[in-house]
């Protein structure tokens, strides 16, 4: 074998290894890419529907479930609180929820698929907050038109117990209401709705 040869060789050799160490380097450098890319366990469990037990959920009553990191409210609204929506109307923003999130089937007053159940994000449309729900009718902190809703203290924005906001605060629209459904009277779905139901 001659020297030219020998150099051919190793060339040959030289090339060959770093193409398999390059292939080797690229499957190292995708490994970490794809695992980033793929939702967590974690992540997939936040971002699934949640069942909701709302058979000792007493009249007035409001409890807190978490969905996608997000609070989410049930409250189960007297007949008082209902008769409240549409005398408090004139005073609201955007009494029809032309300009709000909610699924079609809760574009209405109470905005929920039963007037007494009210499922709602928790959060305020201004910057964020949580607000604090305040049934009580004509409380001193916050005056006798209150008839009852959630305020939220950050800026004070006011909003009725459908999550309507008022006239003349921060917010800027109603609180959002996620899909949900019924399973039963008695037990709810939130994160899927109706036509996911149907599909
Ligand atoms: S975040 Fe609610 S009023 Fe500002």
């Amino acid at each position: 074998m001659s020297t030219n040869d020998i150099d051919l060789e190793k060339r040959r050799f030289l090339t060959q290894t770093t193409m398999a160490l390059g292939a080797v380097g690229a499957g190292f450098a995708a490994a970490p890419f794809i695992s980033y890319m793929k939702p967590g366990a974690g992540a997939m469990e936040a971002a699934a529907p949640i069942d909701v037990d709302i058979s000792k959920l007493e009249p007035g009553q409001l409890i807190r479930v978490e969905w996608r990191g997000q609070p989410v409210w049930v409250l189960n609204r007297t007949e008082e609180m209902l008769a409240s929506l549409e005398k408090i109307e004139p005073r609201l923003r955007d009494p029809n929820s032309d300009k709000s999130v909610q699924p079609p089937y809760c574009k209405n007053r109470y905005r929920s698929i039963k007037p007494e159940v009210f499922v709602a994000v928790g959060i305020c449309t201004h910057l964020g907050c949580s607000p604090t729900y305040r049934p009580e009718v004509a409380p001193p902190d916050l005056g006798k038109d209150w008839l009852g809703g959630f305020f939220c203290p950050c800026h004070g924005s006011g909003f009725d117990l459908a999550g309507r906001v008022f006239k003349k605060v921060p917010a800027p629209k109603n609180l959002v209401v996620p899909p949900y459904r019924y399973v039963t009277d008695t037990h709810i779905i939130v994160g899927e709705d109706q036509q996911q139901e149907a599909a």
